[in-house]
């Protein structure tokens, strides 16, 4: 396998303090750092004035494929993924057919094997009654439960098949968390209302926490691993920090960081979601839970839909927003804005994700650690433009937004795939391993 040498690069360490120097890349791994390596080497990379970071891993993406490629698919979504300093995903079991068995997990691991320039891993989703196959369908990065319905058909709503499913296995459970019964009554109560900004009343805060107090309850009876995907209210945060067991994690998007109800009036239905972006005092919650450990790292739900789809009259409106080309850099402005620190950064981007989900030798700059790795313009901002995604719908609801730490290089495995706006052929994304 080939011999990488990044020269000169601005190493992040995982304290967050600055390593000035070398890096060699050898079989897939970091093979030394110093401050001058001279090797023999297939390709050398001047990253004079670049901030070489570990390659993010979003641990919450939807790439729609099988069923839905004409939105994106592995190859597309790994491409979005890898241009945003992305080197590992997640994703969703929402697809057509959903993922819920072996069959379904192993026809998705085997077009990723083909098409994927990220390393990857998958959900296996719950139904009623596929106890079976989500305790045992392999590799699996764990169990995904939606307790409220969004995009597709998975929905678990009843508490006895919640409970069987939490008191049946060891497996990590992910939970999209709103309440189903209180969205369905709350969509009959605001039947008459047809502007968009109606989607956070009907799915409103106590949707979301209802849900997140009775996966909480049942994890903690059954001491069984739970994750609460995109936490987005503060009377979530000021829950989980209370009464947050050891076995516990949850993750927030930058969507829910940096968005809320103000923007239905700029952007509309582009940015309707579920759970739903909310008001300002939730944003300044989900910062703070971040900084004190309430919420553990962050995650993008990269969730594509055409224009056409989006912009259609609500609630006719598609759910959902693409993001894993921008997670990055978004959070790195906001970095340079004092608002995080480099050590955050990684934590929550990086090894936060690897150490919930057991992925091994993952998100931090050691020797001996896997080289995926993000070399990023820290120094100049570049507006966001819909016309530069990668992603197949070629949108973002950041269009315009002025942002640093754009990615130059992205390297997977110890190879370039990334490359000043390319993608280098012949470089291929690994399954990943959950311990
Ligand atoms: O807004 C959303 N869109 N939330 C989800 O949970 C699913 C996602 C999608 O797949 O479109």
């Amino acid at each position: 396998m080939s011999k990488l040498l990044i020269r000169n690069a601005r190493v992040a360490r995982p304290d967050g303090s600055i390593f000035e120097g070398d890096l060699l890349c050898h079989q897939g791994v970091i093979e030394r750092m110093a401050p001058q390596i001279s090797a023999t080497v297939d390709e050398t990379l001047n990253a004079e004035g670049m901030l070489l970071l570990p390659g993010v891993i979003d641990p919450q993406v939807h790439f729609r494929e099988p069923g839905k490629e004409y939105k994106e698919d592995l190859g597309s979504g790994s491409r979005a993924a890898v241009k945003g300093g992305v080197t590992s995903f997640l994703e969703m079991p929402n697809t057509i057919p959903p993922t819920t068995t072996q069959a379904a997990l192993d026809d998705k691991l085997k077009r990723a094997a083909e098409k994927c320039v990220a390393n990857y891993g998958f959900f296996i989703g719950a139904t009623p009654d596929n106890l079976d196959a989500i305790n045992h369908a392999h590799p699996a990065c764990g169990i995904k439960i939606f307790m409220g319905a969004s995009t597709g058909d998975l929905l678990v709503d009843k508490a006895e098949d919640l409970e069987r499913i939490f008191a049946n296995g060891e497996r990590l459970i992910a939970v999209h968390a709103e309440d189903e019964a209180r969205i369905r009554a709350r969509r009959e109560q605001f039947k008459n209302r047809h502007d968009v900004a109606a989607h956070s009343e009907i799915r409103d805060n106590l949707c979301a926490l209802l849900a997140t107090e009775l996966a909480l309850a049942f994890s903690k009876k059954y001491r069984r691993r739970l994750h609460i995907l995109h936490l987005s209210t503060h009377e979530e945060v000021e829950l989980l920090r209370r009464d947050k067991p050891a076995w516990v994690t949850a993750e927030v998007i930058p969507n829910h960081l940096l968005l809320n109800v103000d923007d239905y009036a700029r952007l509309g239905s582009l940015v309707q979601m579920n759970p739903p972006i909310r008001r300002p005092e939730d944003n300044a919650a989900l910062w703070a839970g971040l900084h004190d450990g309430a919420i553990d790292f962050i995650a993008t739900d990269h969730a594509p839909h055409t224009l056409e789809e989006k912009r259609a009259p609500y609630p006719g409106s598609a759910a959902g927003m693409p993001g894993v080309e921008t997670s990055l850099p978004l959070m790195l402005t906001e970095m340079k804005a004092g608002r995080c620190t480099l050590a955050e950064i990684q934590k929550w981007m990086c090894h936060g994700p690897a150490a919930a989900y057991g992925i091994r030798n993952k998100g931090k700059i050691l020797e001996g650690w896997d080289a995926d790795l993000t070399l990023v313009d820290i120094d100049r901002a570049r507006a966001v433009r819909d016309e530069d995604m990668f992603t197949k719908v070629r949108w973002s609801p950041f269009h315009g937004r002025e942002l640093y730490g754009w990615p130059l290089y992205t390297i997977v495995g110890g190879q370039i795939v990334y490359d000043r706006g390319k993608i280098r052929a012949g470089v291929h994304g690994r399954p990943l391993t959950f311990t």
